[in-house]
């Protein structure tokens, strides 16, 4: 009998033990640059979120950064919160975690564009990814530091040069532009911006954002000049946040949620939650550049299938081709930055 009940125990832990692996919702996720403008507040969410996250690592370099962890921590939710304070702290932070956000970096200034922060984070990315490849070369990675369009690629020509490359799981965040979009149809037709879905393809600035309204879930009817305003709009709307912020940075608080959201969405998929679809900017050749944002089926492992851009308008085929050709530089200049340092 003892031996049938040790059977049984056994069986029911290797069960147990199945399950859990298959439902995960035990993720541990670390936030590099958790105490800045967009960090804070994001690591604000991610305390909110026990149900898909156990453990939140920030880690900053101002050495208040443990102050803001066990700020964080006072909230009564079940997420175990820990903080990691300095440059040399990144590799330790992302040990064995599951997901990697990076908004750490420098803001813009009114005048500047999303490239003209090249100089300040290629390195601050590209120091991360270095930590990454040896303490977490298996976790999923996302990027909201600018340029995205260039870092991306620093992160991916890292990984790829330590042999630990996973392109399927790495995500230059896009979703703000989706976030936008939403708001931005919603409120010219009167509809409930939670409610509308609006696709956005290419990259993350200027010109090299497309958002598809076409696509628009709703379909809403918009006039030529309607789909012209609205596009402008939704590419100039972080350089109207940064005008507006008078030298004070860029957004913060939308970015800090769309980049809850992404990986909120991404922990669900890693769960194992079916059928759940974002856009992001991601390594992916299809379209006549290196790296582009495109519709993804989210699954497991990060990427589970590319669904691509869909049926274009004419307005946004022309659009795209722009974008196309301005990602290009943005890839090849992240590209040769990594090469050049060898
Ligand atoms: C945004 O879209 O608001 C961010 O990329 C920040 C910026 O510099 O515009």
């Amino acid at each position: 009998l003892g031996r049938l009940l040790h059977r049984s125990i056994k069986a029911k832990h290797i069960f147990a033990r199945n399950l859990s692996l298959t439902h995960r919702n035990d993720f541990k996720v670390t936030v590099i640059g958790g105490v800045g403008g967009i960090g804070a507040p994001l690591c604000l969410l991610l305390k909110l979120q026990p149900d898909l996250i156990t453990e939140l690592y920030i880690q900053d370099l101002v050495k208040w950064t443990p102050g803001v962890a066990l700020d964080i921590s006072h909230i009564n939710t079940p997420v175990k919160v820990k903080a990691f304070t300095g440059a040399d702290q990144v590799r330790e932070a992302c040990r064995g975690t599951d997901l990697v956000i990076i908004p750490g970096g420098v803001p813009r200034k009114p005048g500047m564009t999303r490239d003209d922060l090249f100089g300040a984070n290629a390195s601050v990315v590209r120091d991360v990814a270095v930590a990454c490849a040896d303490a977490c070369p298996d976790a999923l990675i996302n990027i909201i530091t600018n340029p995205v369009n260039s870092v991306v690629p620093i992160f991916c020509e890292v990984m790829r040069k330590a042999g630990k490359l996973n392109p399927a799981k790495i995500f230059g965040i896009s979703t703000l532009d989706l976030v936008r979009s939403s708001t931005f149809v919603a409120n010219l037709k009167g509809l409930d911006p939670s409610k509308v879905v609006v696709p956005s393809v290419g990259g993350h600035s200027g010109i090299s954002i497309v958002p598809l309204l076409s696509q628009c879930q709703p379909q809403v009817s918009l006039t030529p000049d309607e789909i012209k305003t609205l596009t402008t709009n939704i590419q100039q709307a972080g350089t109207n946040v940064v005008k507006a912020k008078v030298g004070a940075g860029s957004a913060q608080l939308a970015m800090a949620f769309a980049g809850a959201r992404f990986a909120f969405n991404l922990l669900r998929a890693k769960k194992g939650e079916s059928n759940i679809i974002e856009c992001a900017f991601t390594l992916n050749n299809s379209h006549g550049t290196k790296y582009i944002s495109s519709r993804l089926l989210l699954g497991k492992n990060g990427i589970e299938k590319d669904l691509g851009i869909g049926k274009l308008s004419d307005f946004e085929q022309e659009n795209f081709k722009k974008a196309i050709e301005a990602i290009k530089k943005n890839v090849a200049k992240g590209e040769q930055f990594v090469n050049k340092i060898g």
